[in-house]
């Protein structure tokens, strides 16, 4: 039996390596030319940002972000548009899920830096400047009450911005 369990323990592991390492489907559709690799400001260590995410976020969000109807919200070619209205920023780290990772700051930054053009690279303004450490220490003190409600404001200003954008 113990030996049944510890096989299981390491094939885990290795299913969890080959998971990191491999390099996600979403990357290669959004790329648009032969070898461009999108640009990762604020990202130190690519490898390190995706398996934080795998161990610390997917499980809701789901490996490529697409989280769950009704529950997790769909962050594929969508979360960018947060950083496109007031508030949207702030948002981002606030959110529970971000706030009271156990990640330290810097971990936090890199990863919501690395999550944004993973998965949203299209919406994010050319304004963008990378989340830092200090400004997710700042913020992430105080985690967000009544989410849906804030996210809903910030959603419909998304709406507002985008269709503006389109005429
Ligand atoms: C237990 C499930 C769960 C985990 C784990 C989780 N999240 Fe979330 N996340 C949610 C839910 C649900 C929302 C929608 C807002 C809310 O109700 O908190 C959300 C919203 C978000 C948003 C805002 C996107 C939007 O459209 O509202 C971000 C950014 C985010 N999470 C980042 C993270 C990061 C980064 C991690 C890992 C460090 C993480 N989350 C882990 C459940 C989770």
């Amino acid at each position: 039996m113990v030996e049944i369990y510890r096989r299981r323990g390491a094939f885990g592991l290795v299913v969890l390596l080959v998971v990191a390492l491999t390099p996600p489907a979403f990357a290669a559709a959004a790329g648009s030319g032969a070898a461009a690799a999108p640009a990762y400001a604020g990202v130190g260590n690519i490898q390190r940002a995706r398996l934080n995410y795998i161990l610390h976020c997917q499980g809701c969000h789901l490996p490529d972000g697409s989280g769950f109807v009704g529950k997790v919200p769909n962050m594929k070619g969508y979360v960018g548009n947060f950083l496109q209205v007031e508030g949207g920023r702030e948002f981002l780290v606030r959110v529970p899920g971000s706030a009271t990772t156990p990640l330290g700051d810097a971990a936090l930054a890199e990863l919501l830096n690395w999550m944004l053009v993973a998965f949203s690279a299209a919406q994010i303004p050319e304004s963008f400047a990378p989340y830092s450490a200090a400004e997710v220490g700042r913020l992430r003190v105080r985690p967000l009450q009544e989410v849906e409600k804030h996210r809903a404001v910030l959603v419909s200003n998304i709406e507002r911005a985008t269709a503006g954008a389109r005429q």
